[in-house]
C-alpha cells in the first residue's frame, strides 16, 4: 500500500489543533492553538468562548500545520475529524472545517471517537500488540477498555459519576490551584506526606471507578478544617488525595491484567501525564510483566495527531462518512 498522510483536526474542548501523520505512525507536523490562559479567569472552560475561539483559529493552524509540514491540501490523503463526544460548539467548528476540506479537496472524512484518538496517541510510540488493556483516563472519561485487533474496542468498565480529571481539577480548585489544576496538583503532591484519611472509591469486584465521594470527602475535609481555623496543608493534602485517587486506577487494572490474561497496558488521555500514575503503572507492568506504553506528555492532552493516526486505522477498517456526519457530544467508543 502506498504511504497514506491523513490531516487530523481536533477541537472537542479548548484546544484547537491540527497535524499530519503518516501511515498512522509517522507524524510530520502539529500545530495546536490552547485556550487555556483564555478560560484560566472562569475557572473552567466556558463552551461559548471556546466555540469562538475555535471559529478564530481553526484557519490559521490549518494553514500554519501544512507550511510546517512543506505540503498542500492536495498531497493529503484523506482528513481525520473528531466528531465527539465533547462540547458542541467546539467540535461543530471542527467538523465543518473537515468536512469543507473534504468536499472542496475530494478527499475521505473519516470520524474519529475522541476516546479512540487517546488510545492511538500510543501508535507514534511504539506499535500497539493484541489483546490489550486501554486504560482511559482524562478530563471527560475514565475507562478500560480491552481490544483484541486494531480499532475494535470492547468497554470493561468507566466511571460510575466523575472523571479523574475532573475530580482532579474540582479537589485542586478547592486547595486554591489554578485551572487546570491537575497537573498543579500533581507537582504540589510530590511536596507533601499522605497524613489525611480519605475514603478508598468503589473497592468492588468490578472493571469501575467512582470519584464523586473522594472528591466530596476532600471539599468536607478542607471546609472543616477552615471551620475550625486550622490551616489546611495543602501538600498533604495533594499527596493524600493524589495516592488513593491513583491506587483506585491501579487495583482495577491489575484486576484486569490478571482476568484477562493481558499482555499488554497502554494509558491515554490528560491524566496519563500523571507523575504517580506514571510510576505506578510501571511498577504494575514490572509486577506482572506485561508490555507498557504510555505517550510522552506531547501526546497526552488533546491533539491532532492522535486523531490522525487513529484516523489511519479507523479508515483501514472501512469507516469513512459522508457530507452529512453530524457532531455528537456524547457517543460510546465502538
Ligand atoms: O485528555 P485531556 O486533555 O482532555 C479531555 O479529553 O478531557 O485531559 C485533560 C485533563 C484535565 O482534567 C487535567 O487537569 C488533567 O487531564 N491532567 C492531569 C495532569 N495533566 C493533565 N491530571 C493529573 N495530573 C497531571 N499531571
Ligand atoms: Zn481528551
Amino acid at each position: 500500500m502506498k504511504d497514506m498522510y491523513i490531516l487530523g483536526i481536533e477541537s472537542s474542548c479548548d484546544e484547537t489543533s491540527v497535524s499530519i501523520v503518516k501511515n498512522g505512525t509517522q507524524e510530520i507536523a502539529t500545530v495546536i492553538s490552547s485556550q487555556i490562559d483564555i478560560h484560566k479567569s472562569y475557572g473552567g472552560v466556558v463552551p461559548e468562548i471556546a466555540s469562538r475561539h475555535h471559529v478564530k483559529n481553526i484557519t490559521i493552524v490549518l494553514e500554519e500545520c501544512l507550511e510546517k509540514a512543506n505540503m498542500k491540501m492536495e498531497e493529503i490523503d484523506a482528513i481525520a475529524i473528531t466528531y465527539g463526544p465533547g462540547l458542541i460548539g467546539s467540535l461543530l467548528i471542527g467538523l465543518e472545517a473537515a468536512k469543507t476540506l473534504s468536499f472542496i479537496y475530494n478527499k475521505p472524512l473519516i470520524p474519529v471517537h475522541h476516546i479512540a484518538g487517546h488510545i492511538y496517541a500510543n501508535s507514534l510510540v511504539k506499535e500497539l500488540q493484541f489483546p490489550l488493556i486501554a486504560v482511559v483516563v482524562s478530563g471527560g472519561h475514565t475507562e478500560l477498555i480491552e481490544m483484541k485487533e486494531h480499532y475494535h474496542f470492547e468497554k470493561l468498565g468507566g466511571t460510575l459519576d466523575d472523571a479523574i480529571g475532573e475530580c482532579y481539577d474540582k479537589v485542586a480548585r478547592v486547595i486554591g490551584l489554578e485551572y487546570p489544576g491537575g497537573p498543579k496538583l500533581d507537582k504540589l503532591a510530590a511536596e507533601g506526606k499522605d497524613t489525611y484519611k480519605l475514603p478508598v472509591p468503589l473497592k468492588d469486584d468490578s472493571y469501575n471507578f467512582s470519584f464523586s465521594g473522594l472528591k466530596s470527602a476532600v471539599i468536607n475535609l478542607a471546609h472543616n478544617e477552615e471551620q475550625r481555623n486550622n490551616p489546611l496543608r495543602k501538600e498533604d493534602l495533594a499527596t493524600s488525595f493524589q495516592k488513593v485517587a491513583i491506587e483506585s486506577i491501579i487495583s482495577k487494572v491489575r484486576k484486569a491484567i490478571q482476568d484477562k490474561n493481558i499482555k499488554n497496558i497502554i494509558v491515554a488521555g490528560g491524566v496519563a501525564a500523571n507523575q504517580v500514575l506514571r510510576r505506578e503503572m510501571e511498577k504494575l507492568a514490572t509486577e506482572c510483566q506485561v508490555e507498557l506504553s504510555i505517550p510522552p506528555m506531547k501526546y497526552c492532552t488533546d491533539n491532532g495527531t492522535m486523531i490522525a493516526a487513529a484516523g489511519y486505522y479507523a479508515y483501514l477498517e472501512g469507516r469513512v462518512a459522508d457530507l452529512t456526519l453530524n457532531s455528537k457530544s456524547q457517543d460510546i467508543l465502538k
